[in-house]
């Protein structure tokens, strides 16, 4: 009996394999900044995208929340975290109470220990989550429980410390994200007000971050934002806002930097900011970030040996601001959150060239500034 039930597994698996690797559309969830008025945004909306048709379509408010500028999907899939960016910053649990609409109803909040919270990341377990908090220049882990997806107090926090040449944004230190590395040995957190990357060791036992090494960047007034690692930790990728390029760095609790590169055209000379970068999640070969100002997406190839970007091509966000952008799990699609013209554009990835194209499929959404996907 069990054989065969492992059989009729194995076939059903089989037969569905070369036309579809997923049965259902993608749940989209998008985290934007709220207001009072009438026509602001209210919170974090819901859209389901069919990857096969790439098409895009609104499911409407998942949940009422203020300021949810940055967004995480719990790696069970059953709950949802996001930031309250106000001065007394808060993450905020929610559950998915359905995966048709998109629903997702309040668990608990905690303070996120800082003001302005604006990135939160999770280990692989699920049972902490980061936060930077970009107003105060402080970072916390919080606990999670997995069995009903609430928050804890903090058991992790530091403040950083510094400043640097810029004086509109460097006058004091801004974390800007917090991640693990793919070993989940060291927290590593960026601060854009400092020009430092902060490398912190995490113990998961008793949920501690400890200071464990501080990288400059190369140039003063380059504002470190977001950063990524390459599949095989060798190397880090960190936008540098500020001066709107990206620093390569070998990784290690001390980074030792291999290249800097513009994420924009040589002949660009008008205001930008860098905001997010990602490594194409399938091949590794790809890299992404996105110009506020130039208002594209920059793509690199990149050399998996020595870490090293060269430029293939930019693309238009066919809006403006483009805050945030992510990849489909296969690798096919990259959808962007356009923040000042308030609208989501899906794009097709060659994931033979990495080079990207319209697919023409849109959505409308007041002021976006996070997407996740939920797997289900
Ligand atoms: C929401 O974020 C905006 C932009 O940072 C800020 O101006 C506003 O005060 C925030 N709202 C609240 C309620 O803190
Ligand atoms: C920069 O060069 C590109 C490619 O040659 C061209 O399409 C674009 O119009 C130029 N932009 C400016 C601002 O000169």
């Amino acid at each position: 009996m069990l054989l065969l039930l492992a059989l009729f597994c194995f076939t059903m698996d089989a037969w569905r394999w070369p036309w579809s690797s997923k049965a259902s559309p993608t749940l989209v969830y998008v985290g934007t900044y709220t207001g009072e008025g009438a026509t602001d945004s209210k919170g974090i909306y819901a859209f389901s995208f069919d990857d096969a048709k790439s098409v895009i379509t609104p499911l409407g408010l998942a949940v009422a929340t203020t300021n949810a500028s940055y967004v995480l999907i719990h790696p069970s899939q059953k709950y949802v975290f996001a930031v309250n960016e106000q001065d007394d910053g808060k993450v905020v649990a929610f559950k998915v109470a359905s995966t048709q609409t998109g629903q997702l109803t309040l668990i608990n909040d905690q303070s996120s220990r800082g003001s302005g919270p604006c990135y939160l990341s999770t280990n692989k377990a699920g049972n902490y989550i980061f936060v930077a908090n970009y107003n105060s220049g402080t970072v916390a882990a919080l606990p999670v429980d997995t069995t009903d997806g609430s928050v804890k107090e903090s058991t992790g926090f530091d403040q950083q410390t510094g400043s640097s040449v810029n004086p509109d944004r460097q006058t004091s230190p801004h974390a800007h994200c917090i991640l693990l590395d793919k070993r989940e040995e060291y927290a590593v957190s960026a601060d854009l007000g400092s020009d430092q990357i902060y490398s912190y060791r995490f113990t998961p036992a008793d949920g501690t971050l400890e200071r464990a090494g501080i990288t400059k960047v190369p140039e003063p007034g380059n504002g470190p934002r977001h950063l990524v690692f390459s599949d095989d930790q060798e190397f880090v990728y960190v936008m540098n806002e500020l001066m709107s390029s990206i620093t390569v760095f070998k990784y290690s609790p001390i980074m030792q930097p291999v290249q800097t590169i513009s994420t924009l055209p040589s002949n660009f000379t008008a205001f930008n900011t860098g905001a997010e970068v990602l490594v194409h999640p399938t091949s590794g070969k790809f890299l992404y970030a996105t110009n506020r100002g130039h208002d594209s997406i920059a793509v690199f190839s990149v050399d998996r040996g020595t870490g090293l970007l060269s430029l293939i091509q930019h693309m238009s966000v066919q809006g403006r601001t483009p805050r945030n952008f992510n990849i489909l799990p296969d690798g096919n699609h990259l959808i962007v959150a356009n923040q000042d013209s308030n609208n989501l554009v899906v794009f097709s990835i060659d994931t033979t060239t990495g080079r990207l194209t319209a697919t023409g499929a849109t959505a409308e959404v007041k002021t976006p500034t996070c997407i996740k996907f939920l797997n289900t």
